[in-house]
């Protein structure tokens, strides 16, 4: 595995490797078991793997969570070592911003609502650093976790709307035992808030599960509730949309692929997750 801080570099150590596909994983770092699932994937389905590591400043909209984001540099690439990684790309913000980044993307509507809506340039800051990590790792597959349905949708906008040949592989979500949505953030939860964090899914699933016995109102109700009965979680939003264009949907469809997606806070720590309603 070879790490890189200079792009010129990695870009260097991949031109001996255009002739085979080239998948890549970008992160931004601490590391756990979601990541891990796409980096095994990725290597099962490409001739070269890359990853970056990198808390990219522009996507933030809060400069509190930015400082507190976990940085775990050694532990991750200790990870990456065991999954087999070719390359690792760990740049300075410098690196990725020589100057600072005036573009605005247009997603269509799948920004606007959920995250987008809640957080103001988190999406435009995710395009900004996902088109530069494009065009230096110039990747045959991109791998994307389904926790972060939203920026799924986004980053299938840009590649389209602004032509990068990149396939783009959603994951599967991977839970922790007790089924919360691995997450980086999770380690920055209290041991009062780690305890509750479960009920998300727990509410999320079991209400799925019986979901066409009541209203796509009564649903969200009922999920809400249960989850602010932990008396420590509060639900920003939980939103029933059509998995495709991420509009809400307010009656139960046959046709259209649904999904039911959940912001909560959880003290200081606002956690994500998601689930298909069949
Ligand atoms: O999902 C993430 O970790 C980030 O949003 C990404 C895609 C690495 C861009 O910074």
């Amino acid at each position: 595995m070879e790490v890189f801080t200079q792009k010129s570099a990695l870009e260097r150590a991949l031109s001996s490797r255009r002739d085979g596909t080239v998948g890549f994983v970008p992160t931004m770092g601490a590391l756990h078991e979601g990541h891990i699932s796409l980096v095994e994937r990725c290597r099962k389905e490409c001739d070269t793997v890359v990853v970056s590591i990198f808390v990219n400043p522009t996507q933030f909209n809060d400069p509190n969570d930015l400082k507190n984001y976990p940085r775990t540099v050694e532990a991750d690439l200790a990870l990456l070592l065991s999954a087999d990684v070719d390359f690792v790309l760990t740049p300075s913000v410098e690196e990725i911003y020589p100057e600072k980044d005036t573009r605005v993307f247009d997603f269509g509507t799948v920004d606007k609502v959920m995250e987008g809506a809640r957080r103001p340039g988190h999406f435009n800051g995710v395009g900004q650093v996902v088109s530069r990590l494009f065009d230096i790792v110039r990747c045959d597959r991109a791998y994307f976790g389904e926790k972060d349905f939203q920026q799924i949708a986004v980053i299938r906008a840009m590649t389209e709307r602004y032509g990068y040949p990149v396939e783009i592989v959603p994951c599967p979500i991977v839970r922790e035992a007790d089924g919360l949505a691995a997450s980086s953030r999770n380690r920055l939860l209290t041991p009062e808030h780690r305890a509750a964090a479960p009920a998300i899914y727990e509410a999320m699933s079991t209400e799925a599960g019986r979901a066409r016995t009541m209203s796509v109102a009564e649903m969200k109700r009922r999920v809400t509730e249960r989850i602010e009965a932990t008396g420590v979680l509060k639900v920003e939003y939980f939103s029933v949309v059509d998995a495709l264009t991420l509009e809400e949907i307010d009656a139960w469809s046959d046709t259209v692929p649904m999904r039911g997606c959940i912001a909560v806070q959880a003290g200081a720590v606002r956690l994500i997750d998601n689930i298909a309603i069949a």
